[in-house]
C-alpha cells in the first residue's frame, strides 16, 4: 500500500520476519559474527523496537531502554567501515527475503539505515 509511513506501509509482522532473518544472516557472517553475541535474542528485541520508532511507528526503543544514543551505545564494539558494509549486505540479503516488504519500501529502508550505518563506525579497518 502507500501512504502512510515507513512503518504503516511494512506493517509490525514482517518487520519482525526481517529482524529475525537479518540476524541469521548477521551470525552467519565471518566479520559480523565475532562482535555480536551468540545469543542474539534480546539483540533482536532491541532491534525490532528500534526500527518499529526509526520507521514512525510507536517509540518503543525509547519507551523500554530509554534514549538510544545509538553511537554511544556501538562504540564498545569494533565498527570499521567493512563490518558496516558486511552490516548492509545483511540487511538488503534479509529484505530481498522478506517478500511481504514492498521493493520500494524495501529500498527506502534500506537507504535510511544506509545513512545511520556509517555513523557508527568508529574503527579503521585493520590489517
Ligand atoms: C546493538 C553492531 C549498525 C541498531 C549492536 C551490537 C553490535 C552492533 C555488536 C551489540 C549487540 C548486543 O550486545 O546485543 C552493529 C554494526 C553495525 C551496526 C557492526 C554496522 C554499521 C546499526 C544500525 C542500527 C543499529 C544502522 C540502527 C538503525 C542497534 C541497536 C542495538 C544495536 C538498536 C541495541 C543497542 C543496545 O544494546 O541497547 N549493534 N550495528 N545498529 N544496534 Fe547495531
Amino acid at each position: 500500500t502507500t501512504g502512510g509511513t515507513l512503518y504503516e506501509r511494512i506493517g509490525p509482522e514482517a518487520l519482525a520476519a526481517l529482524v529475525q532473518t537479518f540476524y541469521t544472516y548477521v551470525a552467519a557472517d565471518p566479520d559480523l559474527a565475532p562482535i555480536f553475541p551468540a545469543d542474539l535474542t534480546v539483540t533482536a528485541e532491541k532491534q525490532l523496537a528500534f526500527l518499529t520508532g526509526f520507521m514512525g511507528g510507536p517509540p518503543l526503543f525509547h519507551q523500554r531502554y530509554g534514549n538510544p544514543m545509538l553511537r554511544a551505545r556501538h562504540l564498545p564494539h569494533e565498527i570499521t567501515p567493512r563490518r558496516a558494509q558486511a552490516w548492509l549486505e545483511c540487511m538488503a540479503a534479509a529484505l530481498e527475503a522478506t517478500p511481504q516488504i514492498a521493493p520500494p519500501d524495501a529500498q527506502e529502508l534500506h537507504t535510511a539505515l544506509a545513512r545511520v550505518a556509517v555513523h557508527m563506525v568508529n574503527t579503521p579497518d585493520h590489517r
